[in-house]
């Protein structure tokens, strides 16, 4: 599964539009009845509005009917030297759409670790918290 899920982030990461940065995101999700679905960073001239890898993977994964519960794993890959771990944008995002403790397997050319949101994103603030209003 974990080879799978990273083949597929290098393999979208090549589509990624990055004329600003440079530096290429592959992401790729994982659903229970085997889908995969895979997003690259899109950026922009107006740089806020670049789209990360992982949430344009886990859009997708959302736009074609999966929920939190269907995602089983989540890859993401960068073409530099170091790990890039998820912006703290994408950490809200992904605290929101995948399980806590589902894998997330971060990838760059020479290193891997497995992590998940609950360690990246603790005390997170979430729909729970809605609930006291
Ligand atoms: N980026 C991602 O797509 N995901 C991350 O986890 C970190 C950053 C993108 C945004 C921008 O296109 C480029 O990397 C440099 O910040």
């Amino acid at each position: 599964m974990k080879e799978e899920l990273l083949k597929r982030a290098w393999a979208v990461m090549e589509n990624a539009y990055v004329p600003y940065s440079n530096f290429r995101v592959g992401a790729c999700v994982l659903c229970k009845n085997g889908q995969y679905y895979c997003g690259a960073n899109i950026e922009n001239a107006s740089y806020g509005v670049t789209s990360c890898a992982e949430r344009n993977a886990l859009f997708a994964a959302y736009s074609a009917g999966q929920r939190k519960a269907d995602i089983v794993a989540l890859a993401i890959v960068s073409d530099g030297e170091r790990i890039a771990t998820p912006c703290g944008a994408c950490r809200q995002v992904i605290d929101e759409l995948v399980p806590a403790d589902a894998p997330i397997y971060l990838s760059s050319k020479t290193e891997q670790i497995e992590s998940n949101i609950r360690a990246l994103l603790p005390m997170s603030f979430s729909q729970e918290d809605l609930k006291h209003v």
